[in-house]
């Protein structure tokens, strides 16, 4: 280990792009007797502290999911009020955020998003687009499949050639294009599914589950997660590079 990080207690070898399904922000309220979204209020709290923590491991992107295509399906008081949580984070967190040199992107639709919130996003995309400490992916309004069907018709009216589409050229027409493909997906709350979360990206990712619910998901539950990610043996289909 260098010195560096065996100060910070950090491994050597570090995902560069972790990606989190923040799940079990519902379980964590009902846990303690309080509505969905007293949940959701802590979840965003918790968000803030995580960032910081990516922000002193040095991780350079950080992919959340915060809000699918198919959470639309929720209650309607539910949905509003996660719309109203982003809106506040926003206005709360913008300038915390700019200051700590943190990009802001938005992964997903915003078309069908409230037209006040539709602005926000723009403005602190805009805000922070100078910024390279760590790039915050926030998938919000995102689901893969759209995302999939969304690059093939494009691709489509660009009239590209069947013979010409490649991993390389589809992933540019996604709207992660440019960034890296996750090297670690972290999954809160017990449950062992993708939910629609970078189905693409994530074909070699490594993954990490904890039973933890998001809100309680610390900076320590962090450190376990990079730690495991750095025993991991990376193969891509071929032989360990211990065996050859
Ligand atoms: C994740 O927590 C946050 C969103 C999906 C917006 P949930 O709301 O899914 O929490 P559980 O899974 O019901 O506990
Ligand atoms: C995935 O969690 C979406 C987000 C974390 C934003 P869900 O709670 O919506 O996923 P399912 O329904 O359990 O698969
Ligand atoms: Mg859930």
């Amino acid at each position: 280990m260098d010195e560096e990080k065996t100060l910070t207690g950090l491994p050597d070898h570090m995902p560069d792009h972790v990606a989190v399904i923040m799940d079990g922000n519902g379980r964590w309220a009902k846990s303690r007797g309080l509505p969905r979204l007293a949940g959701h209020k802590a979840g965003t709290e918790n968000l803030r502290r995580v960032i910081r923590a990516c922000v002193e491991f040095g991780i350079r992107y950080l992919t959340i999911y915060a809000f699918s295509t198919e959470n639309w399906g929720r209650p309607a008081d539910e949905v509003s009020g996660l719309m109203n949580i982003i809106k506040d984070v926003i206005e709360k967190e913008l300038d915390e955020l700019n200051q700590q040199g943190v990009r802001l992107c938005h992964v997903g639709h915003l078309e069908g998003l409230d037209p006040e919130l539709q602005r926000k996003v723009m403005g602190a995309v805009k805000l922070t687009e100078n910024n390279d400490r760590l790039i915050l992916n926030i998938a919000f309004n995102y689901g893969g499949r759209d995302e999939i069907l969304c690059a093939v018709k494009h691709m489509m009216k660009d009239g590209i050639e069947p013979d010409k589409v490649t991993s390389e050229l589809f992933s540019t027409y996604l709207l992660t294009a440019g960034t890296p493909d996750p090297d670690l997906v972290i999954r809160t709350s017990g449950e062992m599914r993708i939910s629609n979360f970078l189905i693409w990206q994530s074909a070699y990712s490594e993954w990490y589950f904890t039973p933890t619910y998001w809100p309680d998901f610390d900076k320590e539950e962090l450190r376990k997660a990079v730690f495991s990610y750095s025993q991991r043996d990376r193969r891509y289909g071929k032989v360990s590079s211990k065996e050859v």
